[in-house]
Formats: C-alpha cells, sequence, structure tokens
C-alpha cells in the first residue's frame, strides 16, 4: 500500500497580500517634532496616504484599509477633530477625481450617524463617483471602532430576528463580503490593535513600522510586503499540514 503525504486544503497564500490594513499613527508626533500643529501631521499624513494607494496599486494589492477617525478620536482636543474633518473634505475634493481615473473604488467603513451633513455628503459623493472601479478597493474607516462593528452587526442580526453566528455575524460586518485583511501594519512605534477591525484581524499577519506615518514610503511598504512574504500562514493548522507536499512514501 502506498502512502502519500497530501496537501491539506489551506487558503491560497500569495507573496503580495490580497488585503493590507494599516493604523497610520504618528502624525501628531511629526508634527511636534518640528515645532508645527498636529494637524499639519497630519496633512502630511495625507501625502503619505495618496503615496501608499498608488504603491499598493503598483505592487497588486487589491484591498487597502486604513483607520482615518476612531470612534475615541472625538475626545481629542477640538480643534484637531475639526481639523481631522476639515482635511477629509479637502483631500476628498482634490483627490477623488485622480483615484477615479487610477481605477480605485473609494468606501468609507464606520459610524456616519454622528458627521455632519457636509462630510456624510462627501462620502456619499466620493463613493458614487468611484463606485465602478475594480483595481484596488480602498476603505477608509472613519468614524469607526472594531466595538462598534461587532455590536452594529449583533444588532442587525436582532433587528431581524437572525440567530448569531460566527457565519451571520460575519456576514454583518461592516467590511463584509470583503475577506479578511491579511497584513494589517501598525507605524508609529507602538504595538497595539487600538479597536481597529478586531473581528477581521483574527488571522492577519501584524507588522509593527517605528517610522512615523509620513515617514512611511513606498520603500517602507515594500520592506513590509517583503517581511509578509516571509509568513508562514497556519490558520490553526501544524506547520507540516500548510507545507506543500513533495514526496510519496512507499
Ligand atoms: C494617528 O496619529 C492618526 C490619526 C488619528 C489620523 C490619521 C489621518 C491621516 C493619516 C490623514 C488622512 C485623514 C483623512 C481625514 C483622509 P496620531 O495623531 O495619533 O499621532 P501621534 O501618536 O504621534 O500623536
Amino acid at each position: 500500500m502506498v502512502a502519500m503525504f497530501q496537501a491539506s486544503p489551506t487558503p491560497a497564500v500569495s507573496s503580495i497580500p490580497h488585503h493590507i490594513a494599516i493604523v497610520m499613527d504618528g502624525n501628531g508626533r511629526w508634527a511636534t517634532r518640528r515645532y508645527l500643529p498636529r494637524v499639519a501631521g497630519h496633512k502630511k499624513g495625507v501625502d503619505a496616504l495618496r503615496a501608499c494607494v498608488r504603491h499598493c496599486g503598483e505592487r497588486g494589492v487589491k484591498i487597502l484599509t486604513v483607520f482615518a477617525f476612531s470612534s475615541e478620536n472625538w475626545n481629542r482636543p477640538p480643534e484637531e477633530v475639526s481639523g481631522l474633518m476639515e482635511l477629509l473634505a479637502v483631500a476628498l475634493s482634490r483627490e477623488v477625481p485622480h483615484l477615479k481615473s487610477e481605477g480605485v473604488r473609494i468606501q468609507f467603513i464606520g459610524d456616519r450617524s454622528a458627521l455632519s451633513d457636509k462630510v456624510r455628503n462627501g462620502l456619499v459623493q466620493a463613493e458614487a463617483a468611484t463606485a465602478a472601479n475594480t483595481r484596488l478597493v480602498f476603505n477608509i474607516c472613519f468614524n469607526y471602532g472594531g466595538r462598534w462593528d461587532i455590536a452594529q452587526a449583533a444588532a442587525k442580526l436582532a433587528a431581524r430576528g437572525e440567530p448569531i453566528t460566527e457565519q451571520s455575524l460575519d456576514r454583518a460586518m461592516s467590511l463584509a463580503p470583503q475577506p479578511d485583511p491579511d497584513l494589517l501594519i501598525r507605524t508609529g512605534g507602538e504595538k497595539r490593535i487600538s479597536n481597529f477591525l478586531l473581528w477581521q484581524a483574527a488571522y492577519s499577519e501584524l507588522y509593527f513600522s517605528d517610522k512615523l506615518w509620513p515617514e512611511f514610503d513606498a520603500a517602507a511598504l515594500d520592506a513590509a510586503i517583503a517581511d509578509y512574504a516571509q509568513r508562514e500562514r497556519r490558520f490553526g493548522k501544524t506547520s507540516q499540514q500548510v507545507q506543500p507536499a513533495t514526496k510519496k512514501v512507499a
């Protein structure tokens, strides 16, 4: 009888992450070190984000999800909160035409109910203008929190009278039906998730960079992708199970 090592079915793993998620941390410190107001750091952060979106498209990444404003960011000084709202409006009016022509589809993820009409209209227009694009999906998490996301998914199911299971919750999460992030990057030196994609990051590879977000350039993104390519993703299995079968044993 011939026994054979057989590769078990595992999720397809490529050296380029299909979905990258980023906590863009360090704008404030970037500005403070230069004796600038914190909002100047966020402006520089928009420049870094523009370059990152472009580079993801060039590298063949299909989904980029960024944490632009968390549910907790409302607790920042009022001038910083209003600065971020203003920055979003300005960035959208400047960037959407370029993103549209580059095949990027913009989607906003988060609780819109607390946003002003002006901001909300900006989100709707950006999404509508790029809805037909397919090269790269660009999810901007704005007034987003991982706990909010799990709670809104559960509330949705309860309102429909549907049972709460892992599968039903997964389908009700705000990023559904998009696949979970393969690689989750956090810049700025801190090593925590900070309420970002708590559900979806269950099996994401984590990468922490000491670079402040405004300094996270194409080379830094390539370094994160190269690090990811070295990882062995096991999804709960053993190393042996996920290695490709190479030999037969008599
Ligand atoms: C965290 O850095 C960053 C944010 C809270 C905002 C991120 C926003 C951008 C990169 C700009 C893009 C935004 C829009 C609106 C499109 P931090 O301020 O916590 O930095 P620190 O840890 O150095 O203080």
